[in-house]
Protein backbone atom coordinates (compact mmCIF):
# COMPACT_ATOMS: atom_id res chain seq x y z
CA UNK A 1 0.00 0.00 0.00
CA UNK A 2 0.87 3.79 -0.43
CA UNK A 3 3.17 4.82 2.24
CA UNK A 4 1.42 7.10 4.80
CA UNK A 5 3.04 10.24 4.28
CA UNK A 6 2.22 9.96 0.86
CA UNK A 7 -1.49 10.76 -0.33
CA UNK A 8 -3.23 9.48 -3.24
CA UNK A 9 -5.80 11.97 -4.81
CA UNK A 10 -8.10 12.23 -7.67
CA UNK A 11 -8.30 15.24 -9.65
CA UNK A 12 -11.28 17.22 -9.64
CA UNK A 13 -12.63 16.80 -13.15
CA UNK A 14 -15.55 18.35 -14.51
CA UNK A 15 -17.99 15.91 -15.74
CA UNK A 16 -15.77 12.94 -14.49
CA UNK A 17 -15.12 13.50 -10.60
CA UNK A 18 -19.03 12.64 -9.69
CA UNK A 19 -20.70 10.72 -7.07
CA UNK A 20 -20.02 7.47 -8.73
CA UNK A 21 -16.94 7.60 -10.60
CA UNK A 22 -15.30 8.34 -6.58
CA UNK A 23 -17.50 5.62 -5.60
CA UNK A 24 -15.15 3.43 -8.03
CA UNK A 25 -12.02 4.54 -7.51
CA UNK A 26 -12.47 4.16 -3.73
CA UNK A 27 -13.72 0.57 -4.36
CA UNK A 28 -10.56 -0.03 -6.01
CA UNK A 29 -8.05 1.83 -3.49
CA UNK A 30 -9.78 3.23 0.07
CA UNK A 31 -6.42 5.36 0.51
CA UNK A 32 -7.20 7.53 -2.66
CA UNK A 33 -8.63 11.45 -0.96
CA UNK A 34 -11.12 12.26 -4.10
CA UNK A 35 -11.72 16.08 -4.96
CA UNK A 36 -15.12 17.07 -6.87
CA UNK A 37 -16.33 18.75 -9.95
CA UNK A 38 -15.80 22.04 -9.24
CA UNK A 39 -19.03 24.20 -8.52
CA UNK A 40 -19.85 27.55 -8.29
CA UNK A 41 -19.59 29.05 -4.60
CA UNK A 42 -22.37 31.53 -5.82
CA UNK A 43 -24.65 28.38 -7.18
CA UNK A 44 -24.26 26.57 -3.94
CA UNK A 45 -25.47 29.70 -1.81
CA UNK A 46 -28.38 30.83 -3.54
CA UNK A 47 -29.96 27.58 -4.78
CA UNK A 48 -30.79 24.72 -1.93
CA UNK A 49 -31.79 22.44 -4.51
CA UNK A 50 -28.84 23.03 -6.47
CA UNK A 51 -26.33 22.34 -3.44
CA UNK A 52 -28.73 19.21 -2.10
CA UNK A 53 -28.32 17.58 -5.39
CA UNK A 54 -24.02 17.71 -5.17
CA UNK A 55 -23.04 17.63 -2.05
CA UNK A 56 -24.85 15.10 -0.51
CA UNK A 57 -22.49 11.65 -0.67
CA UNK A 58 -21.65 8.01 0.40
CA UNK A 59 -19.85 6.83 3.29
CA UNK A 60 -17.21 5.17 0.79
CA UNK A 61 -16.28 8.64 -0.58
CA UNK A 62 -15.41 9.73 2.70
CA UNK A 63 -13.00 12.42 3.40
CA UNK A 64 -14.24 14.22 0.76
CA UNK A 65 -12.73 17.44 -0.82
CA UNK A 66 -15.29 19.47 -2.32
CA UNK A 67 -13.60 22.35 -5.04
CA UNK A 68 -15.78 25.16 -5.80
CA UNK A 69 -14.75 28.53 -7.75
CA UNK A 70 -15.92 31.92 -7.77
CA UNK A 71 -14.03 35.45 -7.15
CA UNK A 72 -15.86 37.12 -4.22
CA UNK A 73 -14.95 36.20 -0.76
CA UNK A 74 -18.17 37.02 1.21
CA UNK A 75 -19.79 34.22 -1.63
CA UNK A 76 -17.19 31.97 -0.92
CA UNK A 77 -17.40 32.59 3.06
CA UNK A 78 -21.11 31.62 2.92
CA UNK A 79 -20.56 28.89 0.63
CA UNK A 80 -18.00 27.21 3.02
CA UNK A 81 -20.43 27.45 5.47
CA UNK A 82 -23.10 25.53 3.60
CA UNK A 83 -21.14 22.74 2.25
CA UNK A 84 -19.06 22.05 6.03
CA UNK A 85 -22.96 21.33 7.09
CA UNK A 86 -22.74 18.33 4.55
CA UNK A 87 -20.14 16.50 6.60
CA UNK A 88 -17.03 16.73 3.57
CA UNK A 89 -13.41 16.80 5.34
CA UNK A 90 -12.50 19.98 3.25
CA UNK A 91 -13.10 22.40 0.79
CA UNK A 92 -10.79 23.06 -2.61
CA UNK A 93 -10.82 26.80 -4.42
CA UNK A 94 -10.22 26.94 -7.78
CA UNK A 95 -7.26 29.14 -8.99
CA UNK A 96 -6.81 26.80 -11.82
CA UNK A 97 -9.36 26.94 -14.35
CA UNK A 98 -7.83 28.39 -17.50
CA UNK A 99 -11.04 28.70 -19.51
CA UNK A 100 -11.84 32.33 -20.66
CA UNK A 101 -15.32 31.97 -19.95
CA UNK A 102 -13.94 31.62 -16.30
CA UNK A 103 -11.00 33.61 -16.23
CA UNK A 104 -12.73 36.65 -17.78
CA UNK A 105 -14.99 36.88 -15.07
CA UNK A 106 -12.62 37.16 -12.75
CA UNK A 107 -12.46 33.75 -11.13
CA UNK A 108 -9.95 30.34 -11.65
CA UNK A 109 -6.49 31.52 -13.19
CA UNK A 110 -7.14 35.24 -12.70
CA UNK A 111 -6.90 35.14 -9.18
CA UNK A 112 -3.15 34.12 -9.15
CA UNK A 113 -3.14 37.90 -10.82
CA UNK A 114 -5.35 39.03 -7.90
CA UNK A 115 -3.60 38.42 -4.95
CA UNK A 116 -5.53 40.56 -2.35
CA UNK A 117 -8.56 38.80 -3.14
CA UNK A 118 -6.93 35.23 -3.32
CA UNK A 119 -5.80 35.83 0.04
CA UNK A 120 -9.35 37.23 1.36
CA UNK A 121 -11.17 34.24 0.07
CA UNK A 122 -9.08 31.88 2.28
CA UNK A 123 -8.45 34.06 5.29
CA UNK A 124 -12.60 34.69 5.21
CA UNK A 125 -13.18 31.00 4.37
CA UNK A 126 -10.94 29.48 7.41
CA UNK A 127 -12.01 31.87 9.79
CA UNK A 128 -15.92 30.84 9.16
CA UNK A 129 -15.24 27.00 9.23
CA UNK A 130 -13.50 24.68 10.95
CA UNK A 131 -12.48 22.14 7.78
CA UNK A 132 -9.57 22.83 5.72
CA UNK A 133 -9.30 25.17 2.85
CA UNK A 134 -7.15 24.34 0.50
CA UNK A 135 -6.34 26.15 -2.72
CA UNK A 136 -5.26 24.79 -6.61
CA UNK A 137 -3.53 26.46 -8.91
CA UNK A 138 -0.87 26.68 -11.58
CA UNK A 139 2.68 27.37 -11.47
CA UNK A 140 1.88 31.17 -12.36
CA UNK A 141 -0.05 33.18 -14.97
CA UNK A 142 2.41 34.07 -17.34
CA UNK A 143 5.54 32.70 -16.00
CA UNK A 144 6.43 30.72 -13.02
CA UNK A 145 8.21 33.73 -11.13
CA UNK A 146 5.93 34.79 -8.10
CA UNK A 147 4.75 31.02 -7.15
CA UNK A 148 6.40 30.45 -4.36
CA UNK A 149 5.54 34.00 -3.29
CA UNK A 150 1.75 33.90 -3.95
CA UNK A 151 1.62 30.35 -2.39
CA UNK A 152 3.69 31.58 0.34
CA UNK A 153 0.51 34.37 0.64
CA UNK A 154 -2.16 31.31 0.40
CA UNK A 155 -0.04 29.72 3.31
CA UNK A 156 -0.34 32.94 5.51
CA UNK A 157 -3.95 33.53 4.78
CA UNK A 158 -4.42 29.68 6.43
CA UNK A 159 -4.54 27.36 3.37
CA UNK A 160 -3.55 23.91 4.67
CA UNK A 161 -2.43 22.26 1.32
CA UNK A 162 -2.01 23.70 -1.96
CA UNK A 163 -1.92 21.50 -5.17
CA UNK A 164 0.37 23.23 -8.27
CA UNK A 165 -0.60 21.95 -11.72
CA UNK A 166 2.88 22.61 -13.44
CA UNK A 167 1.84 24.70 -16.04
CA UNK A 168 1.25 28.55 -16.29
CA UNK A 169 -2.12 29.74 -17.33
CA UNK A 170 -0.66 30.67 -20.42
CA UNK A 171 0.83 27.82 -21.46
CA UNK A 172 -2.57 25.97 -20.94
CA UNK A 173 -2.84 22.38 -22.01
CA UNK A 174 0.16 22.73 -23.91
CA UNK A 175 4.08 22.09 -23.56
CA UNK A 176 5.72 19.92 -21.13
CA UNK A 177 4.84 20.10 -17.08
CA UNK A 178 7.54 21.77 -15.11
CA UNK A 179 8.29 19.71 -11.90
CA UNK A 180 11.15 21.65 -10.74
CA UNK A 181 9.31 24.74 -9.65
CA UNK A 182 7.16 22.82 -7.84
CA UNK A 183 10.04 20.90 -5.91
CA UNK A 184 11.22 24.10 -5.21
CA UNK A 185 7.99 25.77 -3.85
CA UNK A 186 8.00 22.86 -1.63
CA UNK A 187 11.37 23.76 0.04
CA UNK A 188 9.62 27.08 1.06
CA UNK A 189 6.18 25.95 2.45
CA UNK A 190 5.18 24.51 5.82
CA UNK A 191 1.98 22.81 4.12
CA UNK A 192 1.78 19.95 2.15
CA UNK A 193 2.27 20.09 -1.39
CA UNK A 194 0.55 18.44 -4.05
CA UNK A 195 2.02 17.94 -7.70
CA UNK A 196 0.17 17.73 -10.87
CA UNK A 197 0.15 17.14 -14.00
CA UNK A 198 0.95 13.65 -16.60
CA UNK A 199 1.30 11.64 -13.77
CA UNK A 200 1.04 8.07 -15.08
CA UNK A 201 0.15 6.01 -12.21
CA UNK A 202 2.19 5.01 -8.71
CA UNK A 203 5.21 3.90 -10.35
CA UNK A 204 5.12 6.62 -12.30
CA UNK A 205 4.58 8.99 -9.42
CA UNK A 206 7.72 7.85 -7.79
CA UNK A 207 10.22 8.73 -10.48
CA UNK A 208 8.76 12.21 -9.88
CA UNK A 209 8.11 12.60 -5.92
CA UNK A 210 11.41 14.19 -4.92
CA UNK A 211 9.84 16.38 -1.74
CA UNK A 212 6.40 16.54 -2.96
CA UNK A 213 3.90 14.99 -0.01
CA UNK A 214 0.56 14.02 -2.30
CA UNK A 215 0.17 13.14 -5.77
CA UNK A 216 -2.84 13.80 -8.08
CA UNK A 217 -3.93 11.64 -11.26
CA UNK A 218 -6.77 13.08 -13.27
CA UNK A 219 -6.78 11.57 -16.83
CA UNK A 220 -5.09 9.00 -16.71
CA UNK A 221 -7.72 7.18 -14.22
CA UNK A 222 -10.36 7.74 -16.87
CA UNK A 223 -8.95 4.45 -18.08
CA UNK A 224 -7.53 2.70 -15.60
CA UNK A 225 -8.73 3.49 -12.16
CA UNK A 226 -6.61 1.33 -10.39
CA UNK A 227 -3.52 3.43 -11.25
CA UNK A 228 -3.55 4.66 -7.85
CA UNK A 229 -2.02 1.17 -6.57
CA UNK A 230 1.12 0.94 -6.01
CA UNK A 231 1.60 -2.64 -7.28
CA UNK A 232 -0.82 -2.69 -10.44
CA UNK A 233 -0.30 -1.80 -13.76
CA UNK A 234 -3.10 -1.68 -16.00
CA UNK A 235 -5.96 -4.74 -15.42
CA UNK A 236 -6.44 -6.90 -18.21
CA UNK A 237 -10.44 -6.54 -20.13
CA UNK A 238 -11.92 -9.32 -18.18
CA UNK A 239 -10.94 -7.67 -14.51
CA UNK A 240 -11.92 -4.12 -15.96
CA UNK A 241 -15.68 -5.99 -16.68
CA UNK A 242 -16.95 -5.62 -13.42
CA UNK A 243 -16.39 -2.65 -12.41
CA UNK A 244 -17.65 -1.14 -15.64
CA UNK A 245 -21.01 -2.81 -15.14
CA UNK A 246 -20.85 -1.29 -11.15
CA UNK A 247 -19.86 1.82 -12.60
CA UNK A 248 -23.05 2.20 -15.04
CA UNK A 249 -24.98 0.91 -12.05
CA UNK A 250 -24.18 3.58 -9.99
CA UNK A 251 -24.29 6.06 -12.68
CA UNK A 252 -28.14 5.51 -12.90
CA UNK A 253 -28.60 5.69 -9.35
CA UNK A 254 -27.11 9.43 -9.07
CA UNK A 255 -28.04 10.28 -12.73
CA UNK A 256 -31.49 8.49 -13.38
CA UNK A 257 -32.00 10.94 -16.33
CA UNK A 258 -28.80 11.93 -17.77
CA UNK A 259 -27.07 8.84 -17.04
CA UNK A 260 -26.75 7.29 -20.40
CA UNK A 261 -24.65 9.90 -21.70
CA UNK A 262 -22.59 9.71 -18.73
CA UNK A 263 -22.75 6.50 -19.08
CA UNK A 264 -21.39 6.63 -22.78
CA UNK A 265 -18.70 8.40 -21.94
CA UNK A 266 -16.86 6.65 -19.42
CA UNK A 267 -17.81 2.53 -20.70
CA UNK A 268 -15.59 3.48 -24.01
CA UNK A 269 -12.45 5.04 -21.64
CA UNK A 270 -12.49 1.67 -20.16
CA UNK A 271 -11.80 0.11 -23.19
CA UNK A 272 -9.19 2.93 -24.53
CA UNK A 273 -6.11 0.58 -24.99
CA UNK A 274 -7.94 -2.53 -26.07
CA UNK A 275 -7.99 -1.63 -29.65
CA UNK A 276 -9.11 -4.93 -31.12
CA UNK A 277 -12.15 -4.49 -29.37
CA UNK A 278 -13.43 -1.26 -31.66
CA UNK A 279 -16.71 -2.74 -32.41
CA UNK A 280 -17.81 -2.82 -28.71
CA UNK A 281 -16.49 0.41 -28.15
CA UNK A 282 -18.92 1.90 -31.14
CA UNK A 283 -21.85 -0.05 -29.39
CA UNK A 284 -21.27 1.29 -25.93
CA UNK A 285 -21.49 5.04 -27.21
CA UNK A 286 -24.73 3.97 -28.67
CA UNK A 287 -26.44 2.36 -25.31
CA UNK A 288 -29.70 3.53 -24.53
CA UNK A 289 -30.52 1.57 -21.56
CA UNK A 290 -28.92 -0.83 -18.51
CA UNK A 291 -29.27 -3.86 -20.37
CA UNK A 292 -27.46 -2.50 -23.35
CA UNK A 293 -24.28 -2.23 -21.36
CA UNK A 294 -24.87 -5.39 -19.40
CA UNK A 295 -25.58 -7.02 -22.84
CA UNK A 296 -22.65 -5.82 -24.29
CA UNK A 297 -20.19 -6.13 -21.64
CA UNK A 298 -21.35 -10.10 -21.14
CA UNK A 299 -20.77 -10.28 -24.74
CA UNK A 300 -17.05 -9.25 -24.10
CA UNK A 301 -16.60 -11.53 -21.77
CA UNK A 302 -18.12 -14.77 -23.58
CA UNK A 303 -16.10 -13.97 -27.03
CA UNK A 304 -13.87 -16.07 -28.17
CA UNK A 305 -12.06 -14.22 -30.76
CA UNK A 306 -10.70 -11.43 -28.39
CA UNK A 307 -8.01 -11.96 -25.71
CA UNK A 308 -9.26 -10.42 -22.37
C1 LIG B 1 -12.32 16.87 -18.27
C2 LIG B 1 -11.51 17.65 -17.27
C3 LIG B 1 -12.16 18.43 -16.34
C4 LIG B 1 -11.43 19.15 -15.37
N1 LIG B 1 -12.10 19.87 -14.43
C5 LIG B 1 -11.39 20.46 -13.42
C6 LIG B 1 -12.05 21.10 -12.33
O1 LIG B 1 -13.29 21.11 -12.24
N2 LIG B 1 -11.27 21.69 -11.38
C7 LIG B 1 -9.89 21.67 -11.42
O2 LIG B 1 -9.23 22.21 -10.55
N3 LIG B 1 -9.26 21.05 -12.42
C8 LIG B 1 -9.96 20.44 -13.41
N4 LIG B 1 -9.30 19.76 -14.40
C9 LIG B 1 -7.82 19.66 -14.33
C10 LIG B 1 -7.38 18.40 -13.59
O3 LIG B 1 -7.77 18.45 -12.23
C11 LIG B 1 -5.86 18.24 -13.67
O4 LIG B 1 -5.25 19.36 -13.11
C12 LIG B 1 -5.37 18.09 -15.12
O5 LIG B 1 -6.16 17.17 -15.84
C13 LIG B 1 -3.91 17.65 -15.12
O6 LIG B 1 -3.74 16.41 -14.45
P1 LIG B 1 -3.60 15.02 -15.26
O7 LIG B 1 -2.45 15.21 -16.22
O8 LIG B 1 -3.33 13.97 -14.23
O9 LIG B 1 -4.90 14.81 -16.00
C14 LIG B 1 -10.01 19.10 -15.37
C15 LIG B 1 -9.36 18.30 -16.34
C16 LIG B 1 -10.09 17.58 -17.28
C17 LIG B 1 -9.36 16.73 -18.28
Amino acid sequence: MAEKWKIVALAPMDGYTDSAYRQIVKKINPEVICFSEFFSADWIVHSKFLANSVLPHHISEKPLIIQIFWKDPEIFKKAAIIIESYWVAGIDVNMWCPAKKVVQSWHGSSLIINVDTAFKIIEEMSKAVKIPISVKTRLGYADAENLITFAKWLENAWAQLITVHGRTYKQAFTWNADWTMIYELKKNLWIPVIGNWDVEDYDDWMNKVENLDWFMIGRKSFWNPWCFLPWKNELSLSEKLDIMKEHARLLIELKWRKWCLESRKHMVQYLHSFTWVKHYRNALVRVESYEDVENILNEIKNDNNIYL
